[in-house]
């Protein structure tokens, strides 16, 4: 049987590698790092994980805000959303992820747009 995305990505190790990895590039991405200033980065990087894990089919339990809420009221930008899955896909590069699994997970954030911009 095919593995699923979440045990190709290297399961939960694999996943919280790559998530701690994106979000510190967002902290130093000049397009991105003026919305997670002030923020709890550590937090950030707990929810992202659950949110990455769940949805690449692990079996952890998302226990953060859904994505509407989590961003309303921020207006993030087209640009902003393309600079996030950059830094998605640099990640994933940095860690060894193949290019089949990149394309999912691309797929996957862009899939969710309408969930985070412009809102
Ligand atoms: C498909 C793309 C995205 C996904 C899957 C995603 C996922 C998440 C998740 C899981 C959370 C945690 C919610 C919680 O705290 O309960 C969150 C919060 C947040 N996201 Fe996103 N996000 C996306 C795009 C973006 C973009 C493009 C930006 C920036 C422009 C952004 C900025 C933030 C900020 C500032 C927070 C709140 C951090 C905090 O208050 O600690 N997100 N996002």
């Amino acid at each position: 049987m095919t593995e699923s995305l979440y045990q190709r990505l290297g399961s939960a190790e694999g996943i919280t590698a790559i998530v701690d990895d994106v979000l510190d590039r967002h902290a130093v991405n000049p397009l991105l790092a003026p919305r997670f200033s002030g923020k709890d980065l550590t937090r950030s990087k707990q929810m992202a994980t659950q949110f990455f894990c769940m949805g690449a089919g692990g079996p952890q339990t998302y226990e953060g805000l859904d994505m509407r809420a989590a961003h309303a009221g921020m207006n993030i930008s087209e640009q902003e959303l393309i600079a996030a899955m950059d830094d998605f896909v640099a990640a994933m590069q940095g860690h060894g992820v193949g290019a089949v699994e990149v394309n999912e997970v691309v797929a996957m954030l862009y899939s969710l747009k309408a969930e985070v911009l412009r809102l």
